[in-house]
């Protein structure tokens, strides 16, 4: 159903899809030796053109765990990018060498781009401020695996919305889940973009809300996504240092919040989370983390047609 297919954004994947992955991801979790050796022989290409921790090291221990290999870059200098190497002829070679390529770069619309030179499933691991596709899988796992269902759940989501990539592959792929609420909590100045908020969730008849003051939702919400001010995609450092700490969560602020809420972050986490929360039953973070590379192994063996 996945063999050679590309993951650009979450509309590449149906919820049916999805729901595949989710299963054989819990599945994974559970019997740590289900599909252990399945990818033996095959290589993984991890073409990272911006800096990871999380979703370059758990796509390669998905491979590992899975019995296959990695090759690949976490620094585009040491690439032939340095020597103005296209992006098209990078991913050329590579898909000579490697069964499955995952690809970040600041650029948007990169991934789009690499997926039509690539000749084995390309796999965007984030372009530029635009999609986010695997931490998308990520999320919605751990959503559903900590409040049972993806529906019916307000979700709350704070911080930079602007350029938060997760959040708008986030919001676009709850989008699709029945009875949603969205609520959208940034400074006016890093608002979610128009093109979700009027292109996709008032076409869908999604019920929505923007504000810049937490403490007034916190209550209303089942799933509160924190996220960083993306200093890297901002113009100006004055604009970064002003808006960094628009919002740090604490216990002051949890107090207000139902037992039943679970906090999320993509991580890197700066300010916005005070570590005093992290004992917090609510804190889901560290264990979507852990949820990234089942998720992962999942579709990486789909998409080499395996599972
Ligand atoms: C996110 C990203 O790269 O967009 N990180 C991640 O992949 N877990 C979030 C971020 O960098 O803020």
């Amino acid at each position: 159903m996945f063999k050679e297919r590309h993951l650009v954004e979450p509309g590449n994947l149906t919820l049916e899809e999805m729901d595949k992955l989710f299963d054989l991801a819990e599945q994974i979790e559970r019997e740590p030796q289900y599909l252990r050796e399945s990818c033996r022989g095959k290589v993984l290409a991890t073409l990272f053109f911006e800096p990871s921790t999380r979703t370059r090291l758990s796509f390669e221990a998905a491979m590992l765990r899975l019995g296959g290999a990695c090759l690949g870059f976490s620094e585009p200098g040491s690439s032939s990018t340095a020597k103005g190497e296209s992006l098209a002829d990078t991913i050329r070679t590579v898909s000579c060498y490697a069964d499955v390529i995952v690809m970040r770069n600041p650029k948007e619309g990169a991934a789009l781009l690499a997926s039509r030179y690539a000749s084995v499933p390309l796999i965007n691991a984030g372009d530029g401020g635009h999609h986010h596709p695997t931490q998308t899988l990520t999320d919605l796992l751990t959503i559903r695996r900590l409040h049972g269902s993806i529906q019916g759940l307000t979700v709350g989501f704070c911080g930079d919305l602007k350029f938060g990539r997760t959040v708008h592959s986030l919001a676009k792929a709850l989008a699709r889940y029945p009875a949603i609420k969205m609520l959208f909590i940034s400074p006016p100045e890093l608002g979610v973009p128009a093109y979700i908020t009027d292109g996709i969730l008032k076409k869908a008849g999604i019920p929505y809300g923007e504000t810049s003051n937490l403490e007034t939702v916190i209550g209303e919400l089942d799933v509160l996504y924190m996220t960083r001010v993306q200093r890297e995609r901002f113009f100006n450092e004055e604009d970064y240092i002003r808006l960094k700490d628009s919002y740090i969560l604490n216990r002051e602020k949890m107090g207000q919040a139902r037992d039943t809420l679970i906090i999320l972050h993509p991580l890197p986490r700066v300010h916005e989370i005070s570590p005093e929360l992290d004992d917090d039953p609510r804190a889901a973070y560290f264990k979507q983390a852990k949820y990234g590379m089942y998720v992962r192994m999942a579709l990486l063996a789909s998409f080499l047609g395996i599972g």
